[in-house]
């Protein structure tokens, strides 16, 4: 490779398709939203083995929005936060973090560190510690938290703590081990956790799954919440739930690794092309 800079440019990393890639495109000052959104996909497509999972996807998201993603079985959703996240190359198209960071030349561990969040499934949270002491780690790994070797917290942090404990429901509950939550509760303090690294994007696969009514209520409380204070994404088959959550926002169906409808969930639950893929069976 021959690069001749001209005078005011930078090179910015490597070749497209370089693996492990260099962290590209990342300003130190972290992510450019100056022209409104967090996240821009552009003709994504992943292929495995000839099947595209992803083909030709586009999707914009703004600052702080709440986007809700739907959509059937296979459909691709899961596969589009792999790419986000760096877990998934794509074999072509373009994935923005705000204007300047170029995701697909990112690993997994600098996209999470420039700011994206994500949520799989199965909570993962440390069963051995408390609730309190899951936030604190999540605390601790946060990049923009100075690691020392005697940690401690300062009021301010306290004061983090105690506000995410509020917000994820589990305030008086700071004791006990992370174990001996309920399934719902976990999956909280979870996004407590998420939360704790103040990431500029959150992803959240199917968030409700395997929960209660009553606490899939409390969840979309706990999203209402976020609402604005946060770049969300969520995916979920739970109608009822998103329906709970999308409000007037827009709400994404994808099909076959591309967008299908996008508009208000009225409007996509009155589309005949979503009830036939989707709603309708
Ligand atoms: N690593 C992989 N290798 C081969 N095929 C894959 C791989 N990952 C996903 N797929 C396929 O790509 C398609 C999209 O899968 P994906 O998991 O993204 O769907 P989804 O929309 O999240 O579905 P669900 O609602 O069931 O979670 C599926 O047909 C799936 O079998
Ligand atoms: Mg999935």
């Amino acid at each position: 490779m021959n690069i001749v800079l001209q005078p005011g440019q930078h090179y910015e990393g490597g070749e497209p398709g370089d693996s492990p890639s260099p962290p590209g495109r990342v300003k130190q000052e972290g992510v450019d939203t100056t022209h409104g959104a967090i996240l821009y996909l552009e003709d994504i497509t992943v292929s495995f083995d000839g099947f595209k999972a992803l083909n030709k996807l586009n999707l914009d998201i703004s600052v702080g929005e709440l986007r809700c993603i739907i959509g059937p079985n296979g459909a691709g959703k899961t596969t589009m936060m792999d790419v986000i996240t760096g877990k998934t190359r794509p074999g072509s198209g373009t994935a923005w973090f705000g204007q300047t960071i170029d995701l697909t030349r990112m690993t997994e561990y600098d996209i999470a560190h420039a700011g994206i969040g994500r949520k799989f499934q199965r909570p993962t949270v440390f069963e051995q510690h408390t609730v309190f002491e899951n936030l604190e780690l999540a605390m601790k790994t946060n990049k923009r938290v100075r690691p020392t070797l005697f940690f401690r917290l300062s009021s301010e942090q306290k004061g983090k703590i105690d506000e995410i404990l509020k917000l994820i429901r589990l305030r008086g509950e700071e004791t006990r081990l992370a174990g001996l939550l309920s399934h719902g509760q976990k999956q909280w303090l979870e996004i407590g956790m998420l939360l704790m690294q103040e990431p500029q994007l959150l992803l959240l696969d199917e968030p409700v799954a395997g929960m209660s009514d009553a606490e899939t209520a409390r969840t979309a409380e706990l999203l209402n919440e976020l609402r604005g204070k946060h770049s969300i994404v969520v995916v979920e088959h739970d109608m009822a739930f998103v329906t709970e959550i999308a409000q007037g926002d827009k709400v994404t169906v994808l099909h076959e690794g591309s967008v299908l409808a996008e508009g208000s969930m009225q409007q996509v639950q009155a589309d005949e092309r979503v009830i036939e893929v989707y709603l309708g069976r």
